[in-house]
């Protein structure tokens, strides 16, 4: 049974086993929270970004999927990165949302993580609007079967944190 937990706050101020990281393709940092992990986390993160760019992950990691690396300096043990779709009006791109926190758990469930911090991936910079991004995100890990006993949304502002508090009510 995974408990859903809601949090106003900074992702990189979380302590968890696991902290999901709203990543791109090219795995080697960005904005938004992307930017925030990789300043707060230290150089580990980029440098195992960079080994898995070297072997896995040459064309980089494809959107809807997740990775881990090790967390750095972060309070937690792995940085779980996923790669969320852009929102666009021409195409429903709903079903690789839900993949990334499918994908996230999954790789959270071989690492044996047991509370997970994930943002609101797809929802800043990726344009997603934010209502229904919170519909997917708990709809998502409420249909998932995995052995995380946490799953704790952590949202940047009183209107994230309210669009999530909606569904997860
Ligand atoms: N803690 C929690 N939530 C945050 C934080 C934080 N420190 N910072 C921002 N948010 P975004 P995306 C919120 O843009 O839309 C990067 O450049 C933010 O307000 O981080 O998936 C990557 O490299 C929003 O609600 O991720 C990609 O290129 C949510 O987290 C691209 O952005 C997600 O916003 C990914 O865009």
């Amino acid at each position: 049974m995974t408990t859903i937990t809601l949090v106003q706050g900074d992702i990189t101020r979380q302590s968890a086993d696991a902290i999901v990281n709203a990543a791109n393709s090219s795995l080697l940092g960005g904005g938004g929270v992307d930017g925030a992990i990789h300043r707060r986390g230290g150089p580990a993160i980029l440098q195992e970004c960079r080994a898995l760019r070297a072997s896995r992950y040459g064309k980089g990691l494809p959107t809807g999927q997740a990775v881990a690396t090790t967390a750095g300096e972060l309070d937690a043990r792995w940085v779980i990165h996923t790669v969320g779709p852009r929102f666009t009006h021409e195409e429903d791109r709903s079903e690789l949302l839900a993949s990334c926190y499918r994908e996230s758990l999954r790789v959270a469930d071989e690492l044996g993580a047991r509370t997970v911090a994930f943002p609101a991936v797809s929802a800043g910079i990726y344009g997603w609007p934010m209502e229904d991004a919170a519909r997917i995100a708990v709809e998502t890990v409420r249909g998932t079967d995995t052995a995380v006993e946490e799953v704790r949304f952590v949202l940047f502002d009183e209107r994230a944190y309210e669009a999530f508090a909606r569904h997860a009510g």
